[in-house]
């Protein structure tokens, strides 16, 4: 809504601005598997339970922030695998003098 004219961005908010605040839904992506998702998810849970980890929003914070490195890493790092698996392949398939 507009909240004064003087403001020279005072207006209603446009359908793209709108689509970037609506992230409902954004626990719930990570928390339709929390406590119990799979095997590895339910025993990082009963380890923090049982070290008596309080999660409090600075220690979540890091988790999150943790997973969203752990995450890059791995899928940059298994791409990497994959290229040299590929290029390995290609160079046995038509580069290798055959004896
Ligand atoms: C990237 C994944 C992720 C997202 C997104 C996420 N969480 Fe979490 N959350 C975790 C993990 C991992 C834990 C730790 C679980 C554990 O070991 O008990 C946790 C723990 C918590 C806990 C503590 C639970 C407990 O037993 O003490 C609360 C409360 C919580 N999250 C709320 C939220 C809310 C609210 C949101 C959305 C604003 C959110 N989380 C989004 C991953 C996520």
């Amino acid at each position: 809504m507009t909240v004064g004219h003087h403001w020279s961005l005072s207006g209603p908010l446009s359908k793209a601005q709108r689509d970037k605040l609506d992230r409902s839904g954004v626990c719930f992506s990570c928390h339709q598997d929390i406590p119990q998702g799979n095997l590895a998810v339910s025993a990082m849970t009963h380890i923090a339970q049982m070290a008596e980890i309080t999660i409090d929003t600075r220690k979540h914070t890091d988790i999150l922030n943790k997973i969203l490195n752990l995450g890059a890493w791995v899928q940059v790092i298994v791409g990497m695998i994959m290229g040299i698996v590929v290029m390995l392949v290609m160079y046995r398939l038509f580069f290798r003098k055959k004896r």
